[in-house]
């Protein structure tokens, strides 16, 4: 099986404070692993580390391909059209419509044929399950159909993996499942690995999977 991130030894700080010590972290093709610990644990700083918003300056991190150490800025914008990230609150742009927020992103990801744009569009909404939504503006659509769209938003590039931070944070709990079917699946049917940062112990208990806890600084699987 593929590896899609391997960190080894490596410190995530934010400004000059150590958030976490010495993190080993392997996760592979169409694998689902939690992230959970509690509040100010470093959950989040460690998907921002993934994502190159935080940078590393010790050990070893890979992920997709990329080197985490002496990331470029210039190369953050391609090692994020490898992942999918989604967010707790979603972050779709309000003034337009659901199918227009997924041009955007395909456009501005160096798409230019306007057909094969909107194919795209529309098969990453089919998958989602909400392709008669497509035309909707983001406010007229309840948390969980917005959440659909943003995980729809975060495959349009075919990502190896998704990067997740508490995505059913804003949902109620039937709402929070049908998220985590649709995830669960995706790793399942797509074959696309996802990190999931959660408070939500229920849906870890209704949707067993592999679970990193975050404590003490520390990653224990
Ligand atoms: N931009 C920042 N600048 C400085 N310190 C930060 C910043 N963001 C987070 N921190 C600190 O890093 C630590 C870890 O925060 P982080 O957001 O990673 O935790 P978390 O586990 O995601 O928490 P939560 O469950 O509340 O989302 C906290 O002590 C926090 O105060
Ligand atoms: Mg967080």
């Amino acid at each position: 099986m593929e590896q899609i991130i391997n960190l080894s030894g490596v410190n995530i700080l934010q400004g000059d404070k150590t958030i976490l010590k010495q993190v080993n972290l392997s996760v592979h093709e169409a694998e689902f692993v939690y992230l959970i610990g509690k509040t100010g644990s470093g959950k989040s700083s460690l998907l921002k580390t993934l994502y190159g918003e935080l940078q590393i300056t010790n050990g070893e991190g890979i992920i997709t391909g990329y080197d985490l150490k002496g990331l470029k800025p210039k190369e953050i914008p391609f090692l994020r059209r490898k992942l999918g990230i989604v967010f707790q609150d979603f972050q779709l742009l309000m003034d337009r419509t659901v199918i227009q927020n997924l041009y955007f992103v395909l456009k501005a990801t160096g798409w230019t044929n306007k057909t094969e744009i909107h194919k795209r569009a529309m098969s990453v909404l089919q998958l989602v399950g909400i392709e008669q939504k497509a035309d909707k503006m983001p406010h007229t659509l309840s948390g969980g159909e917005q959440q659909r769209v943003s995980i729809a938003r975060a495959l349009l590039n075919d990502p190896k993996i998704i990067l997740a931070d508490e995505p059913t944070g804003n949902l109620d709990e039937e709402t929070s499942e049908e998220i985590m079917q649709l995830l669960v699946a995706l790793s399942k049917e797509e074959n696309t690995a996802v990190l999931m940062a959660t408070h939500d112990l229920q849906m870890v208990k209704k949707f067993p999977a592999r679970t990193l806890r975050v404590e003490n600084e520390e990653i224990l699987d």
